[in-house]
């Protein structure tokens, strides 16, 4: 396939942006969206441009740092997909293709496609851990039983890897999906519970903070999330969060 790509150029959060076109060929349907970045970067350094800033580490889909808005949606076209592994074959030759970082108040832009989300480890630090007892009388975490229906929802929730398309896919850019995965997949464990009331508070006040937006029942959060955590999380801790306030007052 031949393509072009439409690529956001920054260069750092304090310069202003803009769409740099750039043209690259022979790609193979079995690629992934970040080998053909590659490309591109290889036909950059060997012409001596700069290449495209853009974040990675796992590229399957279990870091969450791959971060791209592809044609509009954050990690691009393929539903429940990183972009680390969305392939080109979802693409056809001679598509134009718009590349931009995740857009959102709480993510400023590091450089070109890379964003900073350590808004999202303040979140967490906020709250998202557990006491445990290590005085010598620890209990064994498999010794205290859970009901298998909250034991899946946990589980589920803890998939969310923090990737941050929720935000991008916002209108508000609110966390409330994140941080609800979050809040959620501790809630449901009686492990969770002992610090379940302060948790909440601590964790959606510091989201505030961070200058995400507020909910309005859009639900693109959970149609772009890439591990395709449920709604009932937000739900959730919204009801968390009231008994909190209620008995804290
Ligand atoms: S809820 Fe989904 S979209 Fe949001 S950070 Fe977690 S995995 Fe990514
Ligand atoms: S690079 Fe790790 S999830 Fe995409």
């Amino acid at each position: 396939m031949d393509l072009t790509l439409k690529v956001w150029r920054q260069p750092n959060g304090s310069t202003k942006g803009k769409m740099e076109d750039y043209q690259v060929s022979g790609i193979d349907g079995d690629m992934s969206f970040l080998e053909m970045m590659d490309i591109l970067n290889e036909q950059l350094i060997e012409k001596g441009e700069d290449p495209v800033a853009f974040d990675h580490d796992c590229r399957e889909g279990i870091c969450g740092m791959c971060s791209m808005q592809i044609n509009g949606e954050p990690h691009g076209p393929e539903k429940a997909t990183t972009t680390c592994q969305l392939h080109m074959r979802k693409f056809k030759n001679g598509d134009t293709i718009y590349i931009e970082p995740f857009r959102a108040n709480g993510f400023p832009v590091v450089k070109d496609l890379a964003v900073d989300r350590s808004s999202f480890d303040r979140i967490i630090q906020a709250g998202g851990y557990i006491s445990v007892n290590t005085s010598g009388n620890t209990l064994d975490g498999n010794a205290i039983p859970v009901e298998k229906k909250n034991a899946d929802m946990a589980f589920n929730a803890a998939t969310c890897i923090g990737c941050g398309a929720c935000v991008a896919a916002c209108p508000n850019a609110s966390a409330m999906l994140f941080t609800s995965a979050k809040v959620s997949q501790l809630a449901l464990l009686p492990q969770g519970r002992v610090e379940a009331s302060k948790r909440v508070q601590n964790m959606v006040h510091q989201m505030d903070l961070e200058g995400f937006g507020n909910c309005s029942n859009v639900g693109a959060c959970a149609e772009e999330c890439p591990k395709e955590i449920s709604l009932e999380n937000i739900a959730r801790m919204n009801r968390e969060y009231l008994s909190a306030s209620i008995s804290s007052e």
